[in-house]
This record gives structure tokens, C-alpha cells and sequence, in this order.
């Protein structure tokens, strides 16, 4: 073991290092241009074997992918974390709110890094805790808090995962929300449904059949949330008004655009999207459905996906007797998921077989409590 401790620090010391670079990283940062760092993900992987797990979201870029042991969707990879008890430390290459999840679903003995702390979620950070404490006082003042369920996608802080929990609701990802609203129907009269409007307009209304005017939209930054009494009471989904930028870029121009480019073609979203979108879509789902679809389809089918760039990229280099391209005219990667690279892996590796601890995600005792709650909720649905 010391041998390859040593061999270890060697490598590190003997390529072009930088000190300090990104806000996360404390310690040293390899050179994105180092030529070794291949060779040395692969030594440091192998010298922390069983003791670590390395989960890849599958908006990760190629050469994260390549060193991941599990790869799948939030839901999928919450499900993993949660059922490898033995793992001493959870590397999860995705973004913070995933990591927190992963946290709150393991013990206090697991570690769970990030291997870049700047690698957040826009739509996370459009419901603070603040904001959604002072949404649920007006449904308290109009006395319908206890009738009303929420439902809190993934992506969201673990702050808002505790308020959910505490009140009675539940977390969903893009492969159960149907299940998450169906279930928060059975509880309930009415669903709050947090942060993200889309996926929760989508599912109400396209998977549950309420219609638009079932649904009215809490706007955080104006009073009542932008809506009248009356609204509110009659509403049986308030859903908030966040969204994600990535997906809130494919457009009903885009779907005709490409329709019209490629006869035949078969438009794949992820319900991230606009309702116009995924109205228009043949098929919807998580980025683990996306690629099951794909795997599925037969030789020579067209498709069109609208989700993150690095995951249409791997399948249209995959799949490459389908023909396979990005819904949008623009390419657009998730800016965040993006952060992680292949150098901050190496870094967090050397970290980790050098015995320095970097990077730690770790949700505070009171706020896990009933995140954790609301996250098991989440994963006994039926
Ligand atoms: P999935 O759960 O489908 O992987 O989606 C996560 C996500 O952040 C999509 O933008
Ligand atoms: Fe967040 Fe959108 Fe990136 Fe998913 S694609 S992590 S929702 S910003």
C-alpha cells in the first residue's frame, strides 16, 4: 500500500500541475493538457478499488463517463447510492443537488465528493427555502396547507427535500413523477409542485389527464405568488415557476424545423421540456429512458433528442447505424454538469488514495432528517 501511495504522489509531482484553479479545488488541479491524465485516473481508481464508488450522470462528459462504475438517471443513481452500504466513498459525477441525495441516503461512515463544488443546478436554485416557506404560509392563511401535497422534483436544494418531507410530500424524479403526482392525489386534494414547472404542467396534464386550468403557475418573486385567491383554491396543481435553461431552449420550431428536415424522424425529449414540446414529441423521458428508446430502435431509424449535448453526442457515436441529432439548431451542454472533467476527477482520486478528504457533500443532521424521509418516499412508490 505505501508502495502505491508513493507512486501515486510521484506521478502527481512529476506532471504540470496549477495551484488553486476553481473555486473547489483547495489542493492541486491538474493541467487539463497533461498528457497522463488517463494513466492516472487509472492508478489512482485502482489503487482506492472496493472502497470507492464512481457514479456518472449521464450528462457527464465522455472522459468522465469512461471512469464511472455506475451510470444512469437521478433516480437510478439515488437508487444506487442508497443500496451500496459498503462503499467507503461515493464519487458522484453529476451536479450538487444529486450529491446531497446521495448523502442524505447513506450513512454517516460513507463520504459522498463532488468533485467540483461550482457544479450546481439553475432550476435548483429557483426555489429557496425562504421562498417556499412563505408560499406555504398563504396556503396556510387560506387554509388549504393541509390538504395540499408537495411534490419536489430532484433537482432542488435539500433544504426544500425537508420541507417536503416535513409536510407530508414526496420527492420525484423524471422517471416517477407520475407516480410521485398519482400517489400525492391519493393524500391530498392538491399538489404543490416544486421547482420545476414543466416536468410538473407535463406530468399533470399530459400523463394524469388534468387539464391546463387545473394548474396555475406561483410566481416566488410577487406577491400571493402572482395569483388571485380564487386561483389558488381552485387549483389542483400550483406549480412553481422554475424551469431548466437547457431544455427551455428546444422550441414547437425546433420539433416542426426538424420534421421537416428529416422526413421519418422520431422526436425524443425529456420532459424537462416546454409543453408545446413534449406535446409534440413521439416519445418522453428520463435520460435513462432516452437511451433505452435508442437502444431498442430499430437499424435505420431517424431521431431527434432534446435533452444535454454530451448525452445526444455518446448516442449518435454509439448508435451509429441510426441516424441521431440534436433537436436544436444551437449546441448546448449543461454548463454545470460540464464542470467536472476529467482533471478534477484525477484530482479527487490522488486526493482520496492520498488520504485527503476533499470535496465532502454533507447535509447537515436537521435538514437530512426529513429529507431523507421524503426521499424514501420516493423510493417506496409503487
Ligand atoms: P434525469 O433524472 O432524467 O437523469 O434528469 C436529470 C436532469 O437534471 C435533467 O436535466
Ligand atoms: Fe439542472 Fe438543467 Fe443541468 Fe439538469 S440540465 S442539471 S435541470 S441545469
Amino acid at each position: 500500500m505505501t508502495m502505491a501511495l508513493h507512486d501515486l504522489l510521484v506521478l502527481g509531482r512529476g506532471s504540470d500541475l496549477e495551484s488553486e484553479r476553481g473555486v473547489s479545488c483547495t489542493g492541486e488541479l491538474p493541467a487539463a493538457s497533461d498528457p497522463t491524465l488517463v494513466e492516472r485516473a487509472k492508478k489512482a481508481r485502482a489503487f482506492l478499488g472496493n472502497r470507492a464508488l464512481v457514479l456518472g450522470h449521464h450528462y457527464q462528459r465522455d472522459e468522465v463517463i469512461a471512469f464511472a462504475d455506475v451510470t444512469g438517471d437521478s433516480f437510478k443513481l439515488a437508487q444506487t447510492a442508497a443500496s451500496s452500504p459498503t462503499a467507503e466513498f461515493i464519487i458522484f459525477c453529476g451536479v450538487h443537488f444529486m450529491a446531497e441525495s446521495a448523502d442524505i441516503l447513506t450513512s454517516t461512515a460513507q463520504k459522498v465528493i463532488l468533485p467540483d463544488l461550482a457544479a450546481g443546478c439553475s432550476m435548483a436554485d429557483m426555489a429557496t427555502a425562504n421562498q417556499v416557506d412563505e408560499c406555504w404560509k398563504v396556503l396556510e392563511s387560506l387554509g388549504i396547507a393541509q390538504a395540499t401535497i408537495p411534490v419536489t422534483y430532484m433537482n432542488s436544494s435539500a433544504a426544500i427535500k425537508s420541507f417536503t418531507g416535513k409536510n407530508g410530500g414526496t420527492i420525484c424524479t423524471s422517471s416517477n413523477a407520475k407516480r410521485a403526482m398519482t400517489w400525492a392525489l391519493e393524500q391530498g386534494e392538491k399538489i404543490l409542485f416544486l421547482p420545476d414547472q414543466h416536468l410538473g404542467r407535463n406530468t399533470a396534464v399530459l400523463s394524469l389527464g388534468l387539464s391546463l386550468e387545473d394548474c396555475v403557475l406561483w410566481n416566488p418573486w410577487k406577491p400571493m405568488g402572482g395569483l388571485t385567491e380564487q386561483e389558488i383554491l381552485n387549483a389542483k396543481v400550483i406549480l412553481w415557476r422554475g424551469h431548466c435553461s437547457v431544455h427551455g431552449r428546444f422550441s414547437i420550431d425546433s420539433v416542426n424545423e426538424i420534421r421537416e428536415r428529416i422526413p421519418g424522424v422520431k422526436v425524443l425529449v425529456h420532459p424537462e421540456c416546454q409543453y408545446e414540446v413534449v406535446s409534440a414529441a413521439d416519445v418522453v423521458g428520463s435520460t435513462e429512458m432516452i437511451i433505452k428508446t435508442i437502444e431498442a430502435a430499430p437499424a435505420g431509424s431517424k431521431w431527434a433528442i432534446g435533452t444535454e449535448l454530451n448525452l445526444v453526442s455518446r448516442l449518435a457515436k454509439k448508435h451509429t447505424d441510426k441516424t441521431i441529432v440534436f433537436l436544436d439548431k444551437t449546441v448546448c451542454y449543461c454548463s454545470t454538469m460540464n464542470r467536472i472533467d476529467l482533471p478534477h476527477l484525477v484530482w479527487i482520486l490522488e486526493s482520496l488514495a492520498n488520504n485527503h478528504l476533499a470535496n465532502q457533500i454533507q447535509v447537515p443532521e436537521d435538514v437530512a432528517k426529513y429529507s431523507k424521509l421524503a426521499l424514501e418516499r420516493m423510493l417506496a412508490l409503487p
